[in-house]
């Protein structure tokens, strides 16, 4: 009984001992959870900019009373863009007070959406897609090719500070992969050595042309187009003559 109550133990021991995880988990780049620092604490005073306001004001203007709420998400952006690419603690508040809400729910909304920088960024923000689709297509070897070009890991700023990569999810440009973005501009169809040219136009403060590199316009088929290729009929098309005007 003693030995086959041993001999069952073992046998768990074995099942659990075996790794069910094979891969290494996951870290995101991104910091959720506020910590003060000397750049970033509740001591630093923001204000919106006399134009910010400006734009504030007609922002909050197409709200209606006991919504204003709903410009929140504008009103963050425009205070990361005032502050050089990320949201301090300080800014947040400043959000809060305009819009009289209780400064755990601009929390909330800042540290959900990851368009909202919680740290100090470079002049050039490269977000890398490399979900699925980007990720078939080329995008480990895109951001190897960053990685290296710019000196800076991911979720970490360049030692020159001109650069911050990050790894994104899905940026909605998958038709294009792989692709990146820096700061508002897309760039897609992406092979390393385009990679490479625009990290090196950056560098010298150039700004190189955003879209695709594979001389597509858009999103068309890389081969010509496959449907729709006909005209398109006019109104009344398909029409008995007896209901024609
Ligand atoms: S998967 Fe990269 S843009 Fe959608």
């Amino acid at each position: 009984m003693l030995s086959s109550l041993r001999t069952g133990v073992q046998g768990l021991w074995r099942v659990s001992a075996r790794s069910l995880q094979t891969t290494s988990a996951l870290q995101h780049d991104s910091l959720f959870v506020h910590r003060d620092t000397p750049e970033d604490n509740s001591s630093i005073p923001f204000e919106f900019s006399p134009a910010n306001q400006k734009r504030i004001d007609a922002l909050l203007a197409i709200y209606p009373e006991g919504h204003k709420r709903g410009a929140m998400i504008p009103l963050l952006d425009l205070a990361q863009r005032q502050n050089g690419g990320w949201l301090p603690i300080s800014a947040m508040h400043k959000v809060a007070e305009i819009l009289n809400l209780p400064r755990m729910r601009v929390y909330e909304v800042a540290t959900f959406y990851t368009m909202f920088i919680r740290r100090p960024i470079g002049k050039y923000h490269v977000q890398v897609c490399t979900t699925t689709p980007c990720w078939l297509r080329g995008s480990d070897a895109v951001l190897k090719a960053i990685v290296e070009a710019t000196g800076c890991q991911v979720g970490g700023n360049s030692p020159c500070g001109k650069f911050s990569v990050s790894e994104v999810e899905c940026l909605g440009a998958c038709v294009n992969a792989p692709m990146v973005q820096v700061n508002d501009d897309y760039y897609e169809d992406l092979t390393v050595e385009d990679t490479k040219e625009i990290i090196e136009k950056l560098k010298k403060d150039e700004k190189p042309k955003p879209g695709p590199r594979s001389g597509r316009f858009a999103a068309e088929p890389l081969g010509g187009l496959t449907s729709l290729t006909e005209e398109p009929t006019g109104p009344g098309y398909g029409l008995q003559d007896a209901l024609k005007a």
